[in-house]
Formats: structure tokens, C-alpha cells, sequence
């Protein structure tokens, strides 16, 4: 009985060690491109009541840092591309950015910050050579700055890329290697790299590979899907991430880096905004990848499982659209923490919504019902207010692409009306609007998804009484955690087409 007991005990033990060792916990991007963020706190104890316990950021931003603080939580804070440039030009101000954005976090705080992430996808086609010379040397600057700082076992750098940084010539995993404008590069990387017994991390979005080509076998996204396996000498690829992931394997092979390790620094699918990224997929994809992070499955060329940090934990109404309209939609949460959609995190435990949101008052702005739809002021006013606020769920194949003018027009006028913070005057587009109690969400029943939002309270209502006023900060921002789409599609067309 004692024996029995102890045995229990021992058992506990394990697991609480396992789970301070972040061996059972979950990892994700909080990203803070949004109008109306979630207080920091809010979102700490979100990511712990769902058991996250490994969170990536994409700027050392100090409300987040600070809130992360003693929380248990293991951090990668990233740096900008638009840092790179200062940070390749002198080894003083990587010395700068690690004493004020690392070194007193750790100290002072008590962030358990991990990995510096230098650059974000700064090989990305799109960005031509505009980091091509800068990135290598910001990153070796970080790295003096942190071994400086004496924290060069503690804190790892690594460098987030998009899967486009390598391809294969065969059209199958195990031809894998780096793009060849930047084989040497990648190759002085991985190498600074394993030196330094850093990670390197990668981005895989088979969302996009299924948005950007309508002829994409859309199973194959998924983890349970019935497509025609491909097929790579013994092994036997059915999904777009593992071929994907093992694409990176080879490359590393083959250039003499079987064991680097290797961290998914973003993977995930988009709820709205595009004809494919609807509640069902992102449901389907995300459950299919939690039960391999669950499972402790890694893929068929690297049998370990990476550490895998989903994107992203909540949607962010202020990133770019320039990918699409999906990217304000990644978020398995709602902004504001609330569930989109069941997930089952293990054991049966599903998710946890946010705790004690402040939400401003329950009213909302609408087309009021004396105007006309034929009113020559309509287009404008609609126009107007989707330049200030987020309608991207009002496209074709959106949550919202089903309503009618009329409907349509209350979702815009709303949209700024929140996003102004209900502000006097916000609800005023040429005498075409009233404010309403009355919820005009359409019926879920009838409509699907089509929310009309109600914002956080940030305490601003009161505060400010000019509407437009944080239009200037809002464009003012640059976005770095951007994806863009597209450049995947020639490694990932040549993946399935065998
Ligand atoms: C710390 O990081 C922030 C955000 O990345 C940046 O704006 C700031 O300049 C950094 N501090 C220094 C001293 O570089
Ligand atoms: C609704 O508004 C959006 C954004 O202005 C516009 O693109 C779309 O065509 C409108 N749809 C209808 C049915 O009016
Ligand atoms: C709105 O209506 C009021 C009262 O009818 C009128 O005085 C005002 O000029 C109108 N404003 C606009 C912008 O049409």
C-alpha cells in the first residue's frame, strides 16, 4: 500500500516535471496588431489556463514582457526586420536592444525568455535583397550582445524564415535543399547557428498553398485527409507540413546538419476573410495538428517532435491585408478571447475563453432604417468607414459576404463605431446612421458566423471625443508579423504533383 502510494507520488512528480519542462505544454504567437488589444494580463492567464507554455512575440513589447513575468511561461521575443540594418551596423546597438529588451526583462522581471528571434522572414521573395545583407550580421551581433551579457547559454538566437528558403529539384521531400540565390547564406547560417547550439525556425502556411491554387488536392492540408499519398522512396507523405518539414530535413542533410534542431515558428489556418479559411477547415486543421503535438509524433524524417508554436492565439484587426483578408484572422480566439470554435486540447479538455473583458456598452451603430440604399452619400459613408475600421469579413466566401446592402452598411458603420470606441460622433455618416440597443447580428441559425462586434472598453470613450483621431497611429504602425502569399506554391506544387 505504502509502495503503492509512493508510486502515485513518483508519478505526479514526473508530470509536474515534465510540465515545468514544457515536455506536455502547448506554444503560440501572441501578436498585438490590433485596435483593440487584450490587456496583457488577460492574456497571460488565457495562455495558462489552456496550457500554453511557450509563447513567441513578434517585438519586445513591454506590456506583454511584463505581464509574462514570473508567470512560468517560456519566451522568444523576435526583432523586426526594419532592426536589422541598425542592429548589422554595430555590435553597440545589439549591445543596446539586449540590455534594455532582454537582459532587464530576465532580471528585473522575471521573463523566462528563451530564444531571440532576429528578423522575421527576411528572405521572403517579396522583400527582393532588402535583408539579404543586413540579417546574417544582426544576428551574429545579437549573439556577441547576449554571450556579452552573460546569457549566452540561456538564450538562444535563431532567425523565423518562410518555407521558400529552400525547394526541392525532384518534387519530393528527400530532394530538399536551399534556394540557390541564397544557398550560401542559408548555409553561414545553419552553420553560425549549430555553433552556437541554436534553432533554426520555420514558418509553414498550408493554408496558403490551398489559397493560392485552386487546383491544390485540399485534403492533403489537412492531417486526415484520404488524398493520394506521396510517395518518397520508403516513406509514405500524407500531409503538406511533414513533406514540408522533411523538404528542410533533407536540405540540412544534405549540406551536413542532420541533427540541427529545428522549431515551427508559425502554422496554423485563418477563420475568415477568404473562401477556405471558415471555422469548419481552421477547426479541422487546428484539432488535426494538436492531436500530433499531443501524440508526441514528430515526421517520417526526424522522428522527434519540434516545438511547434501555432498561429496565432487571437485575431488582430490592424495587421495588413496585403496577403489577404484572412490575415486579420488567424486567431484560434476571437480578439477579445472569446471562442470561435471547440477544440479539444487532450483528454477531452477543450478551451478556455478570456476572463474578466471589459466590454464597451452593449450598443451598436446601423443604416438607419429611414435611409435609403439608393442614398448617393451610402457608397462614401461605407467607403469611409472601412478605411478606419476592419471590414474584411464583408468579402465574398466572409462570415459577413451574405448580407444585404442594407446589412452590409451596418456592419461598416459598426465596425468604425466600435473601433472609435463608441465615441460621440462615431456613429455619424451623413444623417444615414442611428445607434441601436438591439443586437443586428444576423441569426446564426440562418446566417453562420456574421458577428457585429461589440470592442473592448480601453477606457478611451471618455477620454477623447475626436472620432478619426487613432487613424494616424493605427497606419502609422509597420506590420512585421505580415505572411505574404504565394511563394510557396512552386515547392508545394511540385510536392503533390508527382
Ligand atoms: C527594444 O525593442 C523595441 C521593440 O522591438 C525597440 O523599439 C527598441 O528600440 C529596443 N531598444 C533598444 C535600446 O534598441
Ligand atoms: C459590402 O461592402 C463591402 C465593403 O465596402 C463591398 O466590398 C461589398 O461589395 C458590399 N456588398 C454589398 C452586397 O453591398
Ligand atoms: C442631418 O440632418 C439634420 C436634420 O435633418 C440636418 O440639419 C443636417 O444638415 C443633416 N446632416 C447631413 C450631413 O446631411
Amino acid at each position: 500500500m505504502g509502495f503503492g502510494y509512493l508510486c502515485v507520488l513518483l508519478v505526479c512528480i514526473l508530470l509536474s516535471e515534465g510540465l515545468s519542462k514544457g515536455v506536455f505544454g502547448l506554444a503560440c504567437n501572441w501578436g498585438s496588431r490590433s485596435t483593440h488589444q487584450l490587456p496583457p494580463d488577460i492574456v497571460v492567464r488565457l495562455l495558462k489556463a489552456n496550457g500554453f507554455n511557450k509563447v513567441k512575440l513578434f517585438e519586445a513589447e513591454a506590456g506583454p514582457l511584463k505581464a509574462l513575468g514570473n508567470s512560468g511561461m517560456q519566451v522568444m521575443v523576435g526583432i523586426p526586420n526594419d532592426l536589422l540594418a541598425p542592429l548589422a551596423s554595430s555590435v553597440q546597438v545589439a549591445e543596446n536592444w539586449v540590455a534594455q529588451n532582454v537582459s532587464s526583462y530576465i532580471s528585473k522581471n522575471g521573463v523566462d525568455i528563451r530564444y531571440v528571434a532576429v528578423g522575421n522572414e527576411p528572405f521572403l521573395r517579396t522583400y527582393k535583397d532588402t535583408f539579404i545583407h543586413t540579417t546574417f550580421p544582426a544576428l551574429q551581433n545579437v549573439q556577441a550582445a547576449l554571450i556579452k551579457a552573460g546569457l549566452g547559454r540561456q538564450v538562444k538566437v535563431t532567425i523565423p524564415i518562410n518555407a521558400d528558403v529552400y525547394d526541392t529539384g525532384s518534387g519530393l521531400p528527400s530532394g530538399g535543399n536551399f534556394r540557390s540565390d541564397i544557398h550560401d547564406l542559408m548555409i553561414s547560417i545553419v552553420k553560425f547557428l549549430s555553433n552556437n547550439g541554436a534553432p533554426i525556425t520555420i514558418n509553414i502556411y498550408p493554408f496558403l498553398s490551398l489559397q493560392a491554387d485552386p487546383h491544390f488536392p485540399k485534403d492533403y492540408a489537412f492531417f486526415n485527409g484520404n488524398s493520394k499519398p506521396i510517395v518518397d522512396g520508403s516513406i509514405t507523405y500524407t500531409n503538406v507540413l511533414d513533406a514540408n518539414f522533411d523538404t528542410l530535413v533533407s536540405a540540412l542533410e544534405k549540406n551536413g546538419f542532420s541533427n540541427m534542431p529545428i522549431i515551427v515558428g508559425e502554422v496554423g489556418w485563418p477563420t475568415d476573410g477568404d473562401p477556405n479559411a471558415n471555422i469548419v477547415n481552421a477547426r479541422r486543421f487546428n484539432q488535426g495538428l494538436l492531436e500530433r503535438i499531443i501524440s508526441g509524433k514528430g515526421t517520417p524524417r526526424r522522428p522527434t517532435p519540434p516545438d511547434i508554436y501555432l498561429f496565432a492565439l487571437l485575431d488582430e484587426d490592424a495587421k495588413s491585408t496585403d496577403p489577404g483578408n484572412f490575415e486579420r484572422h488567424w486567431g484560434i480566439f476571437n480578439f477579445d478571447g472569446s471562442i470561435k470554435y471547440p477544440l479539444n486540447l487532450g483528454s477531452g479538455r477543450g478551451l478556455t475563453p478570456a476572463k474578466g473583458v471589459k466590454y464597451l456598452a452593449r450598443q451598436w451603430c446601423i443604416m438607419s432604417p429611414q435611409a435609403s440604399t439608393a442614398d448617393p452619400k451610402l457608397a462614401e459613408s461605407i467607403s469611409y468607414a472601412c478605411t478606419y475600421a476592419d471590414c474584411t469579413s464583408l468579402g465574398y466566401g466572409s462570415s459577413c459576404g451574405m448580407l444585404d446592402p442594407r446589412g452590409n452598411a451596418s456592419y461598416a458603420f459598426n465596425m468604425y463605431y466600435q473601433t472609435m470606441d463608441q465615441r460621440k460622433g462615431s456613429c455619424e455618416f451623413n444623417n444615414l446612421s442611428i445607434v441601436t440597443t438591439v443586437d443586428p447580428s444576423p441569426s446564426p441559425n440562418t446566417q453562420g458566423s456574421c458577428r457585429f462586434e461589440i470592442m473592448i472598453d480601453l477606457g478611451k470613450h471618455e477620454k477623447r471625443s475626436s472620432a478619426p483621431s487613432m487613424a494616424a497611429s493605427r497606419f502609422g504602425r509597420y506590420n512585421s508579423n505580415i505572411v505574404v502569399v504565394g511563394f510557396l506554391v512552386p515547392l508545394l506544387l511540385s510536392m503533390w504533383v508527382v
